[in-house]
């Protein structure tokens, strides 16, 4: 109750109970967050944006009233700000609850759509969940589905996408940014193949839209999924978009919104977060990837070159800016991941929807990770608040930690 009241004094969110903030209070240990791929603190720009849509323009969005058509105006508003980030005509957009969402209807809409031609889909197998699991559902409806390996350096070869095409082929889906080892895929590659073979090509851009280009003429996609709250906007609001012309069978039923193609009355604030953060990533989209990079080469060769025995998963592929996948071998990431948080550092040991799972991640293990190397690896994500004194901070820290546990693995033997 204490902790609550100060909490509140001190004009903080109310996050009683919450351990991590109990633990920065009594520790009183600088904080620094290296999570950014699970998910971004909202700006305060966006929340300035979307508080009038919870506090005055509550209308519903279908409402032909002036309440219902203020709100209507802020969903159009966001529409076309999010249409701009992405090169698109705004009506080729739809709202949804998120990555997982936008997912889920690309790949479940565009393959049902495809009904009576017994369809084929080909995936890459460092895919999120979103995409994994809506793919193995599939496979348990009937439809064929292969799973590309990818080369060691964590990237699906355009060569291998052509050559599991084949004529009942319905949809290529291949994710644009890796969430736990930051490679970028070929995208614009791929999209040339699918296209010529006349193939629908879903691209899951949650993590990297916002960081680097994704026009998606220019990429040659046919569907983007993009999620607000890996781009400082809310929690619970995405979209996908979806070219015109592609057919898209729906996934929910209910009333007629988004074109007929999502039902359910439209989270005005979370789409009005949503297209303002879009507009925020895209207006310093370029530099701010530059300043994250220098920041990202000063965290990994800092690493490097303290840490014996610490190696740069995917190193040589083509990275977002804000993702290092760092393994230090002979120490099990789960202990680190816990050592550094009590110095107050939030880091990851996979992806946030992996970890707390015994099993090593997935995405580790298919780009030739062995399953100790997978499980003594770790993901720093960095973002717009990290600036070079945490990561100095954590460059100060992490070479006594990993000592310290090192030397209670009876498979350490000092460095090689
Ligand atoms: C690549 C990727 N796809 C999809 C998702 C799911 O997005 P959401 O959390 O908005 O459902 C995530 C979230 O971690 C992601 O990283």
């Amino acid at each position: 109750m204490q902790q609550s009241l100060s909490a509140r004094a001190a004009g903080r969110p109310n996050l009683a109970g919450a351990t991590v903030y109990l633990k920065a209070e009594r520790q009183a240990v600088p904080r620094a967050y290296f999570d950014h791929n699970a998910t971004t603190p909202v700006d305060n720009r966006v929340l300035d944006a979307m508080l009038p849509y919870y506090r005055h323009v509550y209308g519903n969005a279908s409402s032909v009233h002036g309440f219902g058509q203020s709100a209507r105006q802020g969903v159009e508003r966001a529409r076309r700000q999010v249409a701009e980030e992405l090169g698109c005509a705004a009506r080729d957009l739809v709202f949804t609850s998120g990555g997982t969402e936008s997912d889920n209807l690309a790949v479940f809409g565009t393959v049902r759509a495809a009904r009576g031609r017994n369809p084929h889909v080909i995936t890459s197998r460092i895919e999120h969940p979103a995409v994994l699991n809506a793919c193995q559902q599939l496979e348990r409806e009937g439809v064929d589905v292969t799973y590309l390996d990818v080369r060691p350096d964590g990237v699906v070869a355009p060569s291998a996408v052509k050559a599991a095409l084949r004529p009942e082929t319905a949809l290529v889906t291949v994710m644009h940014a890796s969430n736990e080892v930051g490679t970028l895929q070929p995208i614009r590659e791929i999209g040339a193949i699918t296209r010529e073979a006349g193939v629908l090509f879903h691209v899951d851009g949650v993590q990297s839209f916002g960081k680097v280009p994704t026009d998606v003429d220019d990429l040659g996609v046919d569907l983007f999924s993009l999620s607000a709250h890996k781009i400082y906007g809310p929690k619970g609001a995405g979209a996908l978009f979806v070219r015109r012309g592609v057919q898209l069978e729906k996934v929910q039923y209910g009333g007629k919104h988004e074109r007929d193609r999502r039902p359910g009355t439209e989270n005005v604030p979370g789409i009005v977060g949503l297209g303002t953060a879009a507009h925020l990533a895209g207006s310093d989209r370029e530099a701010e990837a530059q300043r994250v990079g220098r920041l990202r080469d000063r965290l990994e060769q800092g690493v490097l070159r303290s840490v014996p025995e610490s190696h740069l998963n995917c190193a040589t592929a083509d990275r977002l800016p804000t993702t290092s996948s760092i393994r230090f071998d002979h120490v099990e990431s789960e202990p680190l991941l816990i050592s550094l948080d009590l110095q107050g550092f939030a880091v990851s040991s996979g992806s946030a929807c992996s970890s707390g799972t015994a099993e090593p991640s997935h995405v580790l293990s298919a780009v030739g990770l062995s399953r100790e190397q997978a499980k003594s690896t770790l993901r720093f994500s960095l973002g717009r608040q990290t600036d070079a004194e945490q990561v100095d901070s954590l460059l100060a820290l992490l070479p006594g930690i990993v000592a310290r546990l090192r030397a209670l693995s009876p498979a350490w033997a000092g460095p090689a």
